[in-house]
Formats: C-alpha cells, sequence, structure tokens
C-alpha cells in the first residue's frame, strides 16, 4: 500500500526530535485522525538552518513530516512556503488517497510555524 520511500522514511525518519531554542515553533493537529505534528525551526538570515520535528500519529504522518524536513532545510522562507500541499506525498513517490491528508497536515505544520517566525520577528 505504501512505496518504498514512504516506507523508508518510516522506519528511519530524518530530522526527529526538538530544538530546545528554536526560533519558531508549529503545531497542528488534525481533528478527525488525531495526529499531530510540530515542527521546530532555526532560521539563520531568512533561510531554514536547522529544522525538527516531533509527531505522534499514523506511519504516513511520520514519513511526510521526515519528507517535508528534507524538502524544507536549506530553503529561505519564501521558497519553503511554495512547498505546496501534496508536493511532499508526491516526493514520497505518492500517498494513498487515504492518507493524502498526512501530506497536507505537514504543510499547514510549516505554515504554522513560519507564521509562527513571522509573529516573532515583526
Ligand atoms: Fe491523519 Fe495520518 S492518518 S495524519
Amino acid at each position: 500500500m505504501y512505496s518504498e520511500k514512504v516506507m523508508e522514511h518510516f522506519h528511519a525518519p530524518r530530522n526527529q526530535g526538538s530544538i530546545p531554542d528554536a526560533d519558531a515553533v508549529g503545531q497542528v493537529g488534525n481533528p478527525v485522525c488525531g495526529d499531530v505534528m510540530k515542527l521546530y525551526l532555526k532560521i539563520d538570515n531568512g533561510k531554514i538552518k536547522d529544522i525538527k520535528f516531533e509527531t505522534l500519529g499514523c506511519g504516513a504522518a511520520i514519513a511526510t513530516s521526515s519528507m517535508l524536513t528534507e524538502m524544507a532545510k536549506g530553503k529561505t522562507i519564501e521558497e519553503a512556503l511554495k512547498i505546496e500541499k501534496l508536493d511532499i506525498a508526491k516526493e514520497l513517490g505518492g500517498l494513498p488517497a487515504p492518507k493524502l491528508h498526512c501530506s497536507i497536515l505537514a504543510h499547514d505544520a510549516l505554515a504554522a510555524a513560519i507564521k509562527n517566525y513571522k509573529e516573532n520577528n515583526k
């Protein structure tokens, strides 16, 4: 049901954990499935220098969180905001239709973290 890439990110997630001195944090949850994602960002000169996630949820939520961190790391905030809702699923070689919302949740976690960064740096 899952692509090899999804299974690989699920079994060996990249950038899992927290950043105690993060410049921004974003947390989102899906009330239907109950999964929760928290993203931590370290920003340097407008670029995402470090990014970590803590996700309580399904295998696809872990895999999309992991893939998202790889896609966003090193990007400027503006570039990271161009990652679209289903780009993460695409990058993972696809997700079954009932799991596409896991990709959307990861996207929304990044958007929430960037919003938090902008609020902190007005
Ligand atoms: Fe809801 Fe995966 S089942 S985020």
